[in-house]
């Protein structure tokens, strides 16, 4: 999974924990109801800017995204290798797997699971498409 559900459920988990703190009674009455969902979409980039089969590496927020172009869909994810943070973006893609360009791990681009050790993963965003503009969820 991944995105808003992913958020919602880590807030929800989180008035949970406030709720066994300071100041539970208060609330206690609440903690059903308040369930606040934030969608964070933001453009990161414009379609036109990335060449089918290329990626380009953006910034937001002080982290290095890498957007990659197969067939025409749009795949984002961290720029930064779980394993020693090799550049990503600047990995070789076959189908919707990248390879590190340092050491050699493969990363699903999809769903950002690792190929090439058990367990590793690399963060990935929900990408939308609106009309030029490149907006993923942050
Ligand atoms: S830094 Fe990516 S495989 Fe080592």
């Amino acid at each position: 999974m991944g995105g808003w559900q992913d958020r919602a459920g880590l807030q929800q988990k989180n008035i949970l924990q406030e709720a066994k703190g300071p100041g539970k009674e208060k609330i206690r009455g609440i903690q059903n109801a308040v369930f606040v969902i934030t969608m964070a979409f933001q453009k990161v980039a414009s379609l036109n800017g990335i060449v089918q089969g290329r990626s380009v590496v953006v910034e937001v927020s002080g982290k290095e995204i890498a957007l990659f172009n197969v067939s025409g869909e749009i795949f984002a994810i961290s720029n930064a290798c779980p394993h020693q943070g090799g550049p990503l973006g600047e990995g070789e893609v076959e189908d919707t797997v990248v390879t590190c360009p340092l050491h050699g791990w493969r990363f699903r681009l999809d769903n950002g699971e690792g190929l090439t050790m058990p367990h590793s993963k690399v963060e990935r965003f929900d990408v939308k498409i609106e009309g030029n503009d490149i907006l993923i969820d942050l």
